[in-house]
Order: structure tokens, then C-alpha cells, then sequence
């Protein structure tokens, strides 16, 4: 497959080559995009790429398993590789350079400084993975100046990574465009995420106790339920009607902030974070009060 004037799909694993390569193209006057993954790509990836190769002249595609930002009972060994299939359907997809960096050059000897975003990233995911933002801030940081994108483009189902991501561009002036790609989702509502390899069959079918809630909510809301309470309560027992679930978190509050909120009067995040046996899932929803309701909430029916 060729992805530039008559040049296959670069696999690049050297910092200093994937930069001599991207300076070139900045001379040239291309816009780049970068998606940063983590491999064993699933058509969520492949929706990712999609849209960067659409809204850019050359596409970087990252896979590292960056190990900083798995603690040190998470799954870092077990996390499915898979770099000749990677390498083909990126290739499918007419990504122009494949970066697969070695864990040695991102983390050199003497390795000490971390981006540590402190508000964002205490609650939800941040509380019950310790260090796990820090060093996903750390390796998109490291990644962005190595690569130097005009946009990156990350998936919504991470909407706490996302909203750390956009704090950094801010807060360190990077000017690079990110975007928040929806989620990609298999036929039957699941969120594609390569940690759904780890699911048996019957686990397969509990995990759907997720997409189940955010519907549900989805639908209370839109029938005018406000309180966060009483859908956190909906959400609980729809979860823990499933056999081997363990709610890790059920969040309702500010998609900007991620502050809690009591009341739904304005557009809500709603996250959740399940064990399903042993593998902890995220799926996240906007949650819309009706027109009507906005700013009104006491008119809600329940
Ligand atoms: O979302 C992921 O796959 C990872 O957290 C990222 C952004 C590639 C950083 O390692």
C-alpha cells in the first residue's frame, strides 16, 4: 500500500529518525497528524487514523505500551502486542509512518522529569490508578515533541485522558489541535478497547451491563430525571445484576471540570469504571437534559 508519492508505510523505532522525518515534512509545508496508541488496533484505532488522514497531509502513528503508566499490579505483561498485524492494518489504513519506539530511548538512564497534571487527574481513574495520568501526560508530552503534529486525535472513551490532554496543550502552550474521536462500539453497544481480549464468553456478555446503563440513563434524563443520585442508584443495580461485576466508579458531573454534580441541568458526563471479572472496563456518555429542563430542573418529573 503507498501512503506518500511512491513509499510504502515507514516503520521508524529511533526518536532521532521519526524527527528528521517530520521536519522534512514541516519544510515542505505539510500538516501532520499523530495518534498515539498503544497497539493491537481495533476498528476504533483504525476510526482514529481514518479521520487523521482526512484532516492532515501525513499521518504518525505511535504504538508504544508505555510502561509508566501501568502500575505495578496492572496488566503491562499481559497487554496484547501484535506488531505485524498492527503493522498491516495501519498500513491498510495508508498511515504514512509507523513510530514504534524502544521503552530504552523514551525512558533513557537518568530519566526524571514527569508532567503531573494535579487537578483532573485525582479523581475517577486517577484515584484508583495511582501515577497512571502521570505517566500517560509524561509519554503524550514526549511524543508531541518528537513528532511536532499540527492535530492528534485520541478516542472520547478515555474522556479523562482526553480532557488531561487538552489541560497540557493549554497549559504548556503546545498549539497543537486535538480532537476527541466518538466511540467506537461493536454491534451490540460494547466500547472496542483491545483489553476486551481478556473477556471469556460469559464475561463477553456481562460487560454489556455497561452500554445497558449508559442507555438507561440516557433514557431517565431524557424523561426528566435530574438527580444524580437516583441515576447513580439505576446504574448500580442494572451493573450488579450481572454476576463477577465490581463497580470501580460511577461519575456524573462536569465534562470540563470533572467536578461532581447533584443535579443535572446542563450537559453531564456520566463515566463508569467495571471490574468484569478481572478486567476493569471505561465507557463514558454525555449525558443531555431535555430543552426544557435546562436551567428549570425542578420541572423534572422525578
Ligand atoms: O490511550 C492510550 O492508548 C494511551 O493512554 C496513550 C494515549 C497512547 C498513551 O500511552
Amino acid at each position: 500500500m503507498l501512503s506518500e508519492e511512491g513509499l510504502q508505510m515507514r516503520l521508524i523505532t529511533s526518536v532521532e529518525d521519526v524527527g528528521k522525518l517530520t521536519t522534512r515534512w514541516k519544510e515542505a509545508g505539510l500538516r501532520i497528524s499523530l495518534v498515539p496508541t498503544m497497539g493491537f488496533f481495533h476498528a476504533g484505532h483504525l476510526a482514529l487514523m481514518k479521520y487523521a488522514k482526512q484532516h492532515s497531509d501525513r499521518v504518525v502513528v505511535s504504538l508504544f505500551v508505555n510502561p509508566s503508566q501501568f502500575g505495578p499490579n496492572e496488566d503491562f505483561k499481559e497487554y496484547p502486542r501484535d506488531l505485524e498485524r498492527d503493522r498491516s492494518l495501519a498500513e491498510k489504513e495508508n498511515v504514512d509512518c509507523l513510530f514504534c519506539p524502544e521503552a530504552a530511548d523514551m525512558y533513557p538512564e537518568g530519566f526524571q522529569t514527569w508532567v503531573d497534571v494535579n487537578g483532573l487527574a485525582k479523581h475517577l481513574c486517577g484515584a484508583s490508578r495511582p501515577g497512571h495520568f502521570r505517566g500517560v501526560a509524561t509519554i503524550v508530552t514526549k511524543l508531541f515533541n518528537i513528532v511536532r503534529p499540527d492535530l492528534a486525535v485520541f478516542g472520547q472513551k478515555d474522556f479523562q485522558q482526553l480532557q488531561i490532554i487538552r489541560r497540557i496543550v493549554r497549559d504548556l502552550n503546545f498549539g497543537i489541535e486535538i480532537k476527541g474521536y466518538p466511540i467506537v462500539r461493536e454491534a451490540d453497544g460494547l466500547a472496542m478497547s483491545s483489553r476486551n481480549k481478556y473477556l471469556n464468553s460469559e464475561e463477553r456478555k456481562n460487560a454489556l451491563c455497561l452500554f445497558e446503563a449508559l442507555k438507561m440513563a440516557e433514557k431517565m434524563v431524557s424523561e426528566g430525571c435530574c438527580s444524580t443520585p437516583r441515576l447513580a442508584h439505576a446504574i448500580e443495580r442494572i451493573i450488579l445484576a450481572r454476576p463477577g461485576t465490581k463497580i470501580d466508579y460511577i461519575f456524573l458531573g462536569d465534562p470540563e471540570t470533572l467536578t461532581e454534580r447533584e443535579t443535572i441541568q446542563d450537559d453531564t458526563l456520566l463515566a463508569l469504571a467495571v471490574y468484569v471479572g478481572n478486567t476493569r472496563l471505561i465507557d463514558n456518555t454525555i449525558l443531555r437534559p431535555p430543552k426544557d429542563a435546562k436551567g428549570v430542573h425542578h420541572k423534572g418529573k422525578f
